[in-house]
């Protein structure tokens, strides 16, 4: 079957069709026909080698975290599924080898795909609609009427926490590019800046919640515009952060939280609760498999709405 994988850290050259045997299927795993993979930040960062505490730096290694297939074997004790099931999921964060004609999984790390979805969709649902999640759930107290600020909300957590924080009352300010407005509406954010004609730090307004999901808006910068008890949520933390949060968060009001996801099935059978109610989950380019180059060259410079994926349909 065909693989892509590398061999040393470094851009999208990097990355090889390999020739590999199917995975054998154990006793407590199921093999998966993969239909569609994710493209997300983590997969370029992972590449490049700037996660290498997390990451290791082993190789050969696989690229690619969510995805959705097809049941096509089980083992003997995974009885949760059969041969034929449709499912979207996730595999170990950094450690994953999604893009891949075939993977074995856990049955935890999957759920059933809903039918009113394309499997392009459900491949991109696990690992921002689980950040979304694992932020309203675990860092920041939700209620009717908390002021959140999603920073770089075109993307695919931002898509994710400006639907899900609406739908629990908050009142929810988005800051897009120009590409992004109609997107920031579309998902109900109450209020939508354009980063490139107004910057949100000089405006008036106090935020309860500013989650920062372009890398651009420091704590120290977020402060300005944070409620005395309001609560940063940085969402791509290295050594540096976990420090400065541990000694911030001793001495102020204003908390420094950091998100480390954890993927768990009540976030993925949550996600599919989500799908199947209608929750907006744009793709907006689709590639085929042989396009994978071309596909992690563009995605970290595209202004792309919501997510970008990779289909494994053509593929003979
Ligand atoms: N810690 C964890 O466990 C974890 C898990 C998942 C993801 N992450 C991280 O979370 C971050 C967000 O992930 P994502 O999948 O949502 O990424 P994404 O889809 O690439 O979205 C990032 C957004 O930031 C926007 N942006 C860029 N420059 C901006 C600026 N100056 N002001 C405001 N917005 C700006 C981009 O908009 P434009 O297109 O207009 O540039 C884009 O929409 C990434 O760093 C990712 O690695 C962390």
């Amino acid at each position: 079957m065909k693989k892509i994988m590398y061999s040393k850290f470094g851009g999208p050259e990097v990355l090889q069709i390999a020739e590999v045997p199917i995975p054998a299927v154990q006793e407590t795993s199921l093999l998966i026909k993969v239909k569609a993979v994710s493209i997300n930040p983590l997969d370029w960062k992972i590449r490049n080698g700037e996660m290498k505490l997390m990451s290791g730096s082993k190789f050969p290694r696989g690229i690619g975290i969510d995805f959705s297939g097809i049941v096509e074997e089980t083992g003997t004790a995974a009885t949760k599924y059969t041969k034929g099931d449709e499912v979207f999921g996730i595999m170990d964060v950094f450690k994953g080898e999604a893009l891949s004609e075939y993977i074995t999984v856990k049955e935890k790390d999957i759920t059933v795909k809903p039918q009113s979805i394309s499997f392009e969709q459900a491949a991109t649902m696990a690992v921002v609609g689980s950040a979304a999640l694992q932020i309203f759930k675990t860092l920041v107290d939700l209620k009717k009427g908390t002021e959140v600020l999603i920073n770089g909300a075109s993307g695919g957590i931002g898509m994710f926490a400006t639907q899900i924080a609406k739908m629990g009352g908050a009142i929810v300010t988005t800051v897009v590019g120009d590409s992004g407005i109609q997107a920031g509406k579309d998902w109900g954010a109450d209020f939508v800046i354009n980063y490139r004609n107004e910057d949100v730090l000089k405006g008036n307004k106090q935020y309860d919640v500013v989650i920062d999901l372009s890398g651009k808006m420091p704590f120290s910068k977020a402060k300005q515009i944070m409620k005395h008890s309001s609560a940063y949520i940085h969402t791509a933390p290295g050594p540096k952060e976990i420090i400065s949060s541990f000694f911030i968060n001793l001495i102020s009001g204003k908390k420094y939280k950091l998100l480390m996801l954890k993927p768990s099935p009540e976030y993925l059978a949550e996600l599919a609760d989500y799908a199947e109610s209608g929750i907006a989950i744009v793709v907006s380019k689709v590639y085929p498999f042989n396009s994978f180059k071309k596909a992690y060259a563009e995605v970290p410079n595209g202004k792309f709405i919501g997510k970008a994926a990779i289909t494994m349909d053509g593929l003979v």
